[in-house]
């Protein structure tokens, strides 16, 4: 299966990495996607030596084919995943809003989308994130997690992103919901 992996800016970003793992070890094809916020948490060197594919982070730097890297890496992806999703990342996906790489792939891709959201409890009870998450959830796109307990910002709630075991089993169900469908 060839699989999407965004990564956005928290804290969990750490999490992503065995997420990556899974999937290799599955023998899935894993290309990740960072955005610039996720590169200050997590190098991309680390998903380029666990995946053993480049990692994209500018959607104008020099494509590998002359076709632009976020429709490229959109028609690619047999399912995508992003874990974590940040507060940011769910509200732009909700607008379709396309002013990175990540967001440009997953407003232009047609396979299934699964995030795992993290982020602050305040962030995760806003009522903009609520009616965010409804919206996505409308629109077919799975969502893990997240899980309560101890918040690396200090307090205690929901908003923990979920394991990375719990996000690859959502990801292989929403593969299988797609049909079978995954590349
Ligand atoms: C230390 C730190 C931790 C953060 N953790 C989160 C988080 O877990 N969830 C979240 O939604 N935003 C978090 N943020 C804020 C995001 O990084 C910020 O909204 C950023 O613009 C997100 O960009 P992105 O969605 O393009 O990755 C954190 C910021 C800092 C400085």
């Amino acid at each position: 299966m060839n699989v999407l992996l965004g990564v956005t800016g928290s804290i969990a970003a750490y999490k992503a990495a065995e997420l990556a793992r899974l999937f290799v070890r599955n023998g899935d094809d894993v290309k990740v996607v960072m955005t610039a916020a996720a590169c200050e948490f997590v190098r991309p060197l680390l998903f380029r030596t666990l995946t053993r594919n480049e990692v994209a982070v500018d959607e104008f730097a020099a494509p590998a084919q002359w076709k632009p890297g976020h429709v490229a890496l959109a028609e690619w992806a047999g399912v995508a995943v992003v874990a974590p999703v940040t507060a940011n990342t769910i509200a732009k996906m909700v607008r379709g809003i396309a002013d990175n790489l990540l967001s440009g792939v997953l407003l232009a891709t047609r396979a299934p989308v699964v995030v795992a959201p993290a982020m602050n409890d305040g962030m995760w009870e806003n009522p903009a994130t609520r009616e965010n998450i409804a919206i996505l959830e409308r629109r077919g796109v799975a969502i893990a997690g997240p899980g309560e307990g101890f918040l690396a910002c200090g307090s205690s709630g929901r908003g923990r992103m979920a394991e990375p075991q719990t996000v690859f089993e959502a990801v292989l169900a929403a593969a299988a919901a797609a049909g079978g469908a995954a590349k």
